[in-house]
């Protein structure tokens, strides 16, 4: 979408709908055109302006449409804070007018809790966000778009808007290209598929790319991996992709994402309808090359490299089985307790690989990893579980600013108990069964972590994807963690 800065006066905007924004009870004091209907509506509804709350004025051949902003001295809290506030506010005036107007002018609020590059790039992020819908890709009809160009509204054009809003638009093209990998379906969206994708990648940004095959990945140690993967038709790959923005720092970040391009739960096979939305189930590897992607593009100064473990959880002749055993890339023995708890068991082999084979010391992994944090936290909340309380801290913090919500959980030692193996030195499945469920998934992906590196596990089984369309944002993929990611990256 083209956005594009402006200074005109209210008065003077022609584009074909204009977007005003109304704090909540603000009443007739609105900054809107001087012009009877908006006394008439503000006297009818003195307390317009709830968060995201719309109306629409028709004034002679313009479109008005107001949103609101919420409280004015709320808008800035640690339970919402500013930069999502804004970023969504502008996604509803975007995703409202994205079939019915041809042009939109965003007149932006004055706000003092966010400075112009803020306040640039989460109008950025929002505007595109907004404008991606899965939907549209597979339908044979549906509605055209109309809108083309979106001009920003600002009393002075100060230096950093521009900026803000060049690496808005940057971040919220690769979160839409994370989502639009994890929309596809998994006929279509198959290892093989996501292959060809990361090797774009690696093309268009210059990383370096790794790939080991089911075989190879079996060969090197990664039974844990290749057991997974057995049980698949499709070919399975482990990937690395590797990015040198600071030749200078020895720190090396990874950021590990669960890949399961298909999660059947094995021959524990998911019953209905708990299988229908399982081609989610790589959203963290999808979300892990976005972020390496942005990190590229805006030149970020740090080394990193992304860990995607890609396969399906399948259940052909070769499928594993509870029971089964095998040696993990880390070293220790894994036993199969449950085939649906695929996932910890390839990001075990995933960590081991980012730190032995890479050096990686900040490690990060993200993971649709169990319903039981859906259950805890619902779906605003991606659960942390880490190794380091100053990391976790940094996390948390570097996503309330962008705007992304995380709650930390208790990783302490009288957790290991629950992941002991019965036959080998681990078990994929936490003991006693239903307790603490996203704990003891954490708990077995933390046991392939050396014990001198930082590492938090993301569970976002419930933020990845919405089940329903929000008014900023089409039902499907979230991207979530992206943003978070490259906050960590920037410090
Ligand atoms: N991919 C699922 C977790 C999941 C469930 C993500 C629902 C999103 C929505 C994962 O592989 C899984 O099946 N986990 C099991 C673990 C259990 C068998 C220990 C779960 O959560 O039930
Ligand atoms: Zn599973
Ligand atoms: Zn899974």
């Amino acid at each position: 979408m083209k956005l594009q800065l402006v200074t005109k006066p209210l008065n003077s905007l022609t584009a074909d709908t204009v977007v005003l924004p109304v704090f909540e009870e603000q009443g007739t004091s609105a900054v809107v055109p001087k012009n009877e209907a908006f006394t008439h509506f503000f006297k009818a509804n003195p307390k317009f302006g709830k968060l995201n709350e719309t109306q629409s004025l028709f004034l002679k051949d313009q479109n008005y449409l107001l949103i609101g902003l919420g409280k004015k001295e709320k808008f800035n809290s640690p339970q919402g804070p500013a930069f999502a506030k804004l970023q969504n506010w502008a996604g509803v005036a975007v995703k409202q007018s994205l079939t019915k107007s041809k042009s939109l002018s965003i007149v932006l609020p004055q706000l003092e809790s966010l400075n112009a590059e803020q306040i640039g790039q989460a109008i950025a992020l929002g505007t595109e966000i907004a404008e991606y819908d899965p939907v549209r890709q597979f339908k044979s009809e549906s509605e055209k778009l109309t809108l083309t160009a979106v001009e920003l509204v600002v009393e002075r054009a100060e230096r950093g808007f521009q900026e803000g809003i060049k690496k808005g638009q940057i971040i919220a093209t690769s979160i839409n290209y994370a989502r639009n990998l994890s929309d596809l379906p998994a006929n279509i969206m198959t290892p093989n598929y996501f292959l060809e994708e990361v090797k774009k990648v690696a093309k268009e940004c210059k990383l370096k790319l790794t790939v080991l095959t089911e075989s190879q990945a079996r060969r090197k140690g990664m039974g844990a991996f290749a057991l997974v993967a057995s049980g698949s038709d499709e070919p399975s790959y482990m990937i690395a992709l590797e990015y040198s923005g600071n030749l200078r720092d020895k720190t090396k970040w990874a950021f590990v994402g669960k890949g399961i391009t298909f999660d059947s739960g094995g021959l524990y096979a998911k019953p209905s309808p708990h299988m229908n939305e399982m081609k989610y189930d790589m959203c963290g590897a999808a979300n892990v090359l976005a972020a390496i992607k942005i990190a590229a593009k805006l030149g970020l100064r740090a080394n990193l490299v992304a860990v995607m473990a890609v396969t399906e959880n399948m259940i052909n002749g070769k499928a594993m089985k509870p029971g089964d055993i095998v040696k993990s890339y880390c070293g220790k023995t894994v036993e199969i307790g449950h085939t649906d708890a695929e996932g910890r068991v390839v990001l075990l082999d995933a960590v081991a690989f980012a730190q032995k084979d890479f050096g990686a010391s900040k490690i990060i992994d993200l993971a649709t990893l169990t319903g039981s944090v859906i259950s805890t936290l619902g779906t605003h909340f991606t659960g942390v579980f880490s190794n380091n309380a100053n990391f976790e801290k940094e996390l948390i913090n570097a996503g309330e600013r962008v705007g992304e919500k995380f709650w930390g959980f208790p990783m302490g030692e009288e957790f290991n108990e629950m992941i002991k193996g019965e036959f080998a030195d681990i078990m994929n499945v936490g003991k006693p069964d239903r307790e603490a469920g996203s704990i003891a998934g954490a708990k077995f992906i933390e046991e392939g972590i050396e014990g001198k590196n930082s590492w938090i596990h993301l569970d976002i089984a419930g933020t990845a994807w919405d089940s329903k369309p929000k008014s900023f944002r089409a039902i499907g993929a979230t991207g979530v963690g992206i943003k978070t990611l490259i906050e960590m990256l920037n410090g």
